[in-house]
C-alpha cells in the first residue's frame, strides 16, 4: 500500500482531480515539513484546507520540504501524513477517499541548495504544463527557525516566484525579532525579497475561534455595545493566558525571550487591539481593520517599569543551569510570569485598566479576554440579591473564552443581565445544558453561553485565511514594529529587575496576586524572606545598625515594622527626608494605616533641595504627593524648610536655616526629634549628610553630585549652584 502511494506521489501521476479544474492550481510548499509544528498542526491544517476546497474548482499539490535527505525525509513526512484525521462531520468513506488523494498530491523535497530550489520550481512548472493548468498561486510556509529566513527568502525570490498573474504568499512564524531594533532589521531584510502583501506573519492567537470572533461579535452586537463599550461603563479588561507547564526542555529559547516577548508582546497585545480598536464601518474589510489596529497603537500610553509585576518559578534557574550548562552561581532574571497594566489615551478608553497576565507553572491552563462592566444599579428588594446573576445588581461581564480551563472549549459568555447577543447561526450555537460550573464567580446559568458548532484548530483557521488572502488575521510589518516600539522600553527597564520567585502550581497561593494603584502595579503580598535570592537577602526585621547619629542609634527595618514603631509613639515629632527609598514607607503609611496618630504628629524635613516647594525635585513636594495629600495632618503640624524667603531661593541673608532651627527649638522639647528618617537617593546618597568635624566645619557627602550646605539641624540643604563643602552657621541647637 505504502509503496504504491509513494510511487504515485513521486511521479505526480494519474491525478484525476487535477486536469478538469478551471480556477487555477495552488502549490503549497511547507518548509520544515518534518518539524514539530508541522507534525502537530500544519499538515492537519493543510489537509483540512484540501478537504474544504477539493470541490471548489482549485487544484492543489503539497510539497513538504526540509534539509533532511530525500529518503529519510520522505519516510518521516509520510509517517505524519498517514495519521491525518477528518473532522467528525466528514463520513469515514469520504474521509478515506480524500485522504488518499491528499497523499497522492503530496511530495517530499530536500531543499538545501540553490539548485534544489530551481529543481522544485522546474517541477511545478512542468506539472502545470503537462496538466494544462493555469497557476493561481504559491504558498510557502516557513516553519523554520528565524535565522534560516533570509536564505530561504533569497532562494524563493530568485527561483520560485510564480509567473506574473499568479500570487505568492509566504507565511512566517514568530519570533519576529526580540526588540524593536532586531524586528526592524528582519523586516528590512525580508522586504528586499517580498512585497508587503506577499507576507503573512502568523500570530496563531488570531486563529483561535474566540479571539477571531471578537470583531464580528462587536459588529453584530453594535446596537447593545455602542452605548456601553467605553470608559463610562467598562470597569476593566483582563487578557489572560495561564499555563501549567513550565519551560523545561525549552530554556534555550525561553531564556532569550521570557514571558513578555513570548506571550504579551504578541498574543495578548493582539487580543487587546481587537477589543479596544475603533470598529471599522466594514468589518469585512481587511484594510480597514489593519488601519484601525495601527491607530490603536498610537493611543497606548507608554509603559513604565512600574506598569509590570514579574515573577519566575523557582525551578527555572536550575533548569537553565542544567540545560544551558551554566555555572552554579548563574543568576537569571528572565520572567516566567508577568502582569502588565496598559492604559489608553482615547476618549473611549481613558482611565480603563487593561490588565495583561501570563505565566508558566501556574495553577491552571486557561486563556480568556474578560470585559467587566461597572455596576451602577442599587437594588432595593432582597429578591434581586438572591438572583444577583440575572438582576441589575449582579456582575456584568462579557468573556471571550479562548480555551482549556474549566470549560475546556472556546466560548463566548455574556451575563444575562446585559443582553442576549446576536451570534452567527451555523457557526456558533447556544450551550443550553449547564453543568454545575462556576466561572468568574457565577454559575454558568447566569450567562448566555455560545460555543463553536465545529471546534477548529487555530492553524486550520489561519491556513484557510492564507488561502483566501485574508490579511487581517495576520501581523503586518507596521503592526509588528508598532508593537515592538510599545514593548521595548519596558523590556529594557526590567532587564536587571529580580522577578519574584514562586513555587509553581497551586502552591503559588496568593503570591502572584497583584493590585493597581493609579498607573502602578504591585504584588499584594510581601515576598516571603525564604524565597528571596540568597545573594540579595534583605534584613527581615527591625535592626540596630552599628552606628550612631547625634547620640541616637541608627536602625533599619521593613516599612511595616517601622510603622508599628512609629505608630506606638503617640504624640511626636517626625523628621522625614527626600530620596526614593522613603516613598515605599510613605505609600504604606498613606494607604494602609488609617489608625496612625496623624492628629498628634508633627512633620519636619531632614533635608531639602534649593528649589521652590512646588518643584518636582523638592523633597517637600515628594512628601506632599506621596503622603500628605492622603492623610489628615493638622495644617499647623507641617513644617517645610524655609528655602524660599523674600521671593528668592536660599539666600544666606534670609537666614532660612536659623528660622528653621528656631521653629524646631520653639516646638520640640530639647530640640530632640523623636524619629528621623534618612532616605537613600537613587545614586546612593543619604540625607545623614552633614558631619561636623572637630574643627567645627561640616561636610556634605561626597557620594552625590548635587552641591549642598548644612542646616543648623545637622542636615544638608542641597543646592544646584553652590560648591560642595559647607560650614554650619552655628553649631546645632
Ligand atoms: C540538492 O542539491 C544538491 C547540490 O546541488 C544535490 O547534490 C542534491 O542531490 C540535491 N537534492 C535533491 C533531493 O535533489
Ligand atoms: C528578487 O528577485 C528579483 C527578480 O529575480 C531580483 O531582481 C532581485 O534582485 C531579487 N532580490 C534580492 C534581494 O535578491
Ligand atoms: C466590505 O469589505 C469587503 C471586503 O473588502 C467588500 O467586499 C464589501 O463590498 C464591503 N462592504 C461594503 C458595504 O462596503
Ligand atoms: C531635656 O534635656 C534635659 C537635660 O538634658 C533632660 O533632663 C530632660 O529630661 C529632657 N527633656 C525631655 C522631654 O527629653
Amino acid at each position: 500500500m505504502l509503496r504504491a502511494v509513494l510511487c504515485a506521489v513521486f511521479l505526480f501521476g494519474a491525478l484525476p482531480s487535477l486536469a478538469r479544474e478551471s480556477r487555477g492550481h495552488v502549490s503549497v510548499v511547507l518548509l520544515g515539513a518534518t518539524g514539530d509544528l508541522a507534525k502537530k498542526y500544519l499538515w492537519q491544517g493543510l489537509f483540512q484546507l484540501y478537504l474544504e476546497q477539493v470541490s471548489s474548482g482549485h487544484s492543489f499539490t503539497f510539497h513538504g520540504a526540509a534539509l533532511t535527505a530525500h529518503e529519510p525525509g520522505q519516510r518521516q513526512m509520510f509517517e505524519v501524513l498517514k495519521k491525518l484525521a477528518c473532522p467528525s462531520d466528514v463520513s469515514p468513506d469520504r474521509c478515506a477517499v480524500v485522504k488518499d488523494q491528499f497523499l497522492k498530491l503530496s511530495r517530499y523535497y530536500q531543499l538545501k541548495t540553490a539548485e534544489n530550489y530551481t529543481a522544485l520550481n522546474r517541477e511545478i512548472e512542468t506539472l502545470l504544463q503537462q496538466e494544462g493548468l493555469e497557476e493561481a498561486g504559491r504558498i510557502f510556509y516557513f516553519s523554520v527557525p528565524p535565522f534560516a529566513y533570509a536564505e530561504i527568502a533569497r532562494h524563493i525570490n530568485s527561483s520560485c516566484r510564480p509567473r506574473p498573474g499568479a500570487w505568492l504568499r509566504v507565511v512566517l512564524e514568530k519570533p519576529f525579532g526580540h526588540d524593536h531594533k532586531s524586528a526592524q532589521q528582519l523586516a528590512i531584510e525580508l522586504r528586499t525579497f517580498f512585497r508587503e502583501e506577499e507576507m503573512y506573519r502568523v500570530d496563531h492567537y488570531l486563529g483561535k475561534q474566540a479571539v477571531a470572533h471578537i470583531l464580528p461579535f462587536r459588529d453584530q452586537n453594535r446596537r447593545f455595545l455602542d452605548p456601553i463599550w467605553n470608559r463610562h461603563h467598562v470597569e476593566r479588561v483582563e487578557i489572560v493566558l495561564k499555563e501549567t507547564l513550565d519551560a523545561k526542555g525549552r530554556t534555550s529559547f525561553y531564556e532569550q525571550y521570557g514571558v513578555l516577548r513570548d506571550v504579551l508582546q504578541n498574543h495578548l497585545t493582539e487580543a487587546l487591539l481587537y477589543l479596544a480598536m475603533e470598529l471599522p464601518a466594514n468589518v469585512s474589510s481587511a484594510e480597514e481593520i489593519l488601519r484601525h489596529k495601527l491607530q490603536t497603537f498610537k493611543s497606548l500610553q507608554g509603559l513604565e517599569s512600574t506598569s509590570a509585576v514579574l515573577g519566575q518559578y523557582q525551578a527555572y534557574a536550575s533548569q537553565v543551569r542544567e540545560e544551558l550548562q551554566k555555572p552554579q552561581d548563574y543568576v537569571t532574571m528572565t520572567p516566567t510570569f508577568a502582569g502588565v497594566l496598559i492604559q489608553l489615551d482615547s476618549l473611549r478608553w481613558e482611565g480603563v485598566p487593561f490588565i495583561l497576565t501570563s505565566g508558566k507553572a501556574l495553577d491552571e491552563r486557561v486563556g480568556y479576554v474578560r470585559v467587566l462592566f461597572k455596576n451602577r444599579a442599587y437594588c432595593t428588594q432582597r429578591e434581586s440579591w438572591r438572583e444577583a446573576g440575572r438582576s441589575q445588581c449582579g456582575t456584568k461581564q462579557i468573556v471571550f473564552y479562548i480555551g482549556h480551563g474549566e470549560l475546556n472549549s472556546p466560548a463566548v459568555l455574556v451575563s444575562r443581565n446585559l443582553f442576549k447577543p446576536v451570534m452567527p447561526e451555523g457557526s456558533w450555537k447556544e450551550v443550553a445544558d449547564h453543568p454545575q460550573l462556576h466561572l468568574f464567580g457565577h454559575p454558568l446559568s447566569d450567562y448566555y453561553v455560545y460555543s463553536p458548532v465545529q471546534e477548529r484548530e487555530a492553524y486550520s483557521v489561519l491556513i484557510s485565511s492564507i488561502f483566501h488572502g485574508r490579511k487581517d488575521s495576520f501581523i503586518t510589518t507596521e503592526n509588528l514594529l508598532a508593537s515592538w516600539e510599545f514593548w521595548t522600553p519596558l523590556l529594557e527597564s526590567v532587564t536587571q529587575r529580580a522577578p519574584r520567585l514562586y513555587p509553581g502550581g497551586l502552591e503559588n497561593q496568593h503570591l502572584l496576586d497583584f493590585e493597581m494603584t493609579g498607573r502602578e502595579l504591585s504584588f499584594l503580598l510581601e515576598e516571603p524572606v525564604e524565597l528571596l535570592h540568597a545573594k540579595t537577602q534583605a534584613p527581615s526585621d527591625y535592626k540596630t545598625i552599628q552606628a550612631k547619629f547625634r547620640q541616637s542609634p541608627l536602625v533599619s527595618a521593613w516599612p511595616e515594622e517601622l510603622i508599628v514603631r512609629l505608630a506606638s509613639s503617640g504624640e511626636f515629632h517626625l523628621a522625614l527626608s527626600g530620596g526614593s527609598s522613603p516613598i515605599v514607607l510613605f505609600q504604606r503609611l498613606a494607604m494602609h494605616h488609617y489608625g496612625f496618630p496623624w492628629r498628634h504628629t508633627h512633620l519636619w524635613l531632614v533635608d531639602e533641595r534649593c528649589v521652590p516647594l512646588t518643584d518636582t525635585e523638592s523633597n517637600f513636594r515628594s512628601l506632599h504627593d506621596h503622603l500628605l495629600r492622603h492623610v489628615q495632618v493638622p495644617y499647623l503640624h507641617i513644617h517645610p524648610m524655609p528655602v524660599h524667603l523674600n521671593r528668592r531661593l536660599c539666600v544666606e541673608e534670609d537666614r532660612g536655616p536659623e528660622l528653621y532651627a528656631k521653629e524646631i527649638a520653639a516646638l520640640v522639647s530639647n530640640a530632640s526629634l523623636d524619629f528621623v528618617l534618612l532616605g537613600l537617593g537613587s545614586d546612593g546618597h543619604t540625607a545623614a549628610a552633614c558631619t561636623t568635624t572637630s574643627s567645627g566645619t561640616s561636610k556634605c557627602p561626597t557620594s552625590t553630585s548635587t552641591p549642598c550646605r548644612c542646616t543648623s539641624t545637622g542636615a544638608c540643604v542641597w543646592r544646584r549652584t553652590e560648591g560642595r563643602s559647607c560650614t554650619p552657621r552655628r553649631s546645632p541647637p
